[in-house]
């Protein structure tokens, strides 16, 4: 059986994280979503609302499941008994980076591979903190996000813009 691990931030999940969702699960039998918790990027949400995001995208996809996950990806995709790491490409400027990340992985487990799906033209501009840029100013994000994380993302950036400190000048 084929089991991938596709890991990401997922702050929030974007229409170009479901669209790698939707064409690995026809792929793989089985793909685990692997949501990092100790992120140094500072995650607008935590790590549980990001995994139930994932999940409410997700719930009409039955080899999909979404797990958070710590410490190093190789170990995570070790204890899901995967053997294939999932991630998309965007543009050229994410190909260094995840050619880093994946031989790096291969040399401390090389047992595990990682297999690159293109993004979607669509979305090849598109990132997490396009979204929430956006959100923070109130701006239209339905063209990125199911409505259902629009509505979570606009939540978060309104009582986030609210508890902010005001900048002493
Ligand atoms: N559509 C839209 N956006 C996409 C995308 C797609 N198909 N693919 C990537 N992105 C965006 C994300 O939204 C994110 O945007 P942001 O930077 O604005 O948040 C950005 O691309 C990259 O994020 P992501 O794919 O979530 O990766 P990451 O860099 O946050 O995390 C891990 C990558 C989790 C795989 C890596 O950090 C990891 O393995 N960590 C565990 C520790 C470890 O093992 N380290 C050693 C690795 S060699």
């Amino acid at each position: 059986m084929a089991v991938a691990v596709y890991p990401g931030s997922f702050d929030p999940v974007t229409l170009g994280h479901q669209d790698i969702i939707e064409r690995s699960s026809k792929i793989m039998d089985r793909v685990i979503v692997g949501v990092l918790k100790n992120n140094s990027k500072s995650p607008l949400f935590s790590v549980e609302e990001r995994v139930n995001m994932l999940k409410s995208v997700t719930g009409h996809l039955s080899n999909i499941e979404i797990l958070a996950f710590d410490g190093l990806l190789v170990d995570f995709v070790r204890q899901c008994h995967a053997d294939v790491i999932v991630r998309g490409l965007r543009a050229i400027t994410d190909f260094e980076y995840e050619l880093q990340m994946s031989q790096t992985n291969r040399v401390i487990s090389p047992g595990i591979d990682t297999i690159f799906l293109t993004t979607n033209l669509k979305y090849s501009y598109l990132s997490s903190s396009i979204v929430k840029e956006i959100a923070m100013y109130h701006g239209d994000i339905s063209a990125f996000v199911d409505p259902d994380i629009a509505e979570k993302v606009l939540e978060k950036a309104k009582a986030v813009k609210k508890n902010a400190r005001p900048v002493n000048k």
